[in-house]
């Protein structure tokens, strides 16, 4: 933990150092958001939770590396398809599902004083509708296929794979349409001044989300498929 938060202190001064913390939170029901000022030891003892493991984690998320840090540009087509799954596919399938929860949860709260979340919702709820088929195309079809080609001929441009990659490109596109269009709702992830905790967080992992799959796209287009 970069600074010295210790188990005294609020359970919302922990989201706050690091949004990452919110996930273990909502995992254990710890409520950050209207009960955000409790101390976690106290926060614990409610939902009879060990103190110290729970801190430890929150601890640990801090050195947790980034998919964003590694440079990938020596990888060969293998290893780059390897890169994509273990950060970007992990990255999303478990982002997904927790945005759009926290979507639903910030439009049954504030929808009635912003009703751009009504538009919002459908937007993610389309990201992750499109993403997470998309995820397993590439994980099943396209990407073992590219394993094979490199493996039986190695730094050739091969036509196998000229079909499917039109298709995950057409749905890169149709993923960055919905991006640019989540960015505009969302004012660039500007909260309102009476936005909660909650919200706060969604705009925060709708920011990540944005960013994480703008890189993900950018190696696939970029990196992967212009070497077939
Ligand atoms: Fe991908
Ligand atoms: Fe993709």
């Amino acid at each position: 933990m970069e600074t010295s938060l210790s188990i005294d202190d609020p359970v919302k001064s922990f989201v706050r150092n690091n949004p990452q913390c919110a996930k273990v939170f909502e995992e254990l029901n710890i409520d950050f958001c209207c009960g955000g000022d409790a101390s976690l030891l106290t926060a614990c003892e409610e939902e009879n939770l060990e103190p110290r493991e729970v801190y430890q984690r929150l601890v640990e998320l801090q050195s947790a590396p980034s998919a964003s840090d590694q440079d990938v540009s020596g990888l060969t087509p293998t290893e780059l398809t390897e890169h994509l799954e273990s950060t970007h596919h992990v990255y999303l399938k478990q982002a997904l599902p927790r945005l759009t929860m926290l979507m639903d949860k910030v439009h049954q709260a504030h929808s009635s004083r912003h009703p751009e979340l009504t538009r919002l919702q459908t937007v993610v709820e389309s990201l992750r509708a499109d993403l997470e088929p998309h995820l397993l195309k590439e994980e099943q079809i396209l990407f073992p296929l590219i394993r094979q080609l490199e493996a039986e001929s190695p730094g050739s441009r091969l036509e196998p794979a000229q079909g499917p990659i039109r298709v995950m490109r057409s749905e890169h596109d149709g993923a960055g349409e919905l991006l640019k269009e989540m960015r505009t709702l969302t004012n660039s992830y500007a909260v309102p001044e009476d936005g909660c905790q909650s919200f706060q967080l969604l705009y925060d992992g709708l920011k990540e989300l944005e960013e994480d799959t703008h890189l993900h796209i950018h190696k696939e287009n970029n990196m992967l498929f212009p070497h077939h």
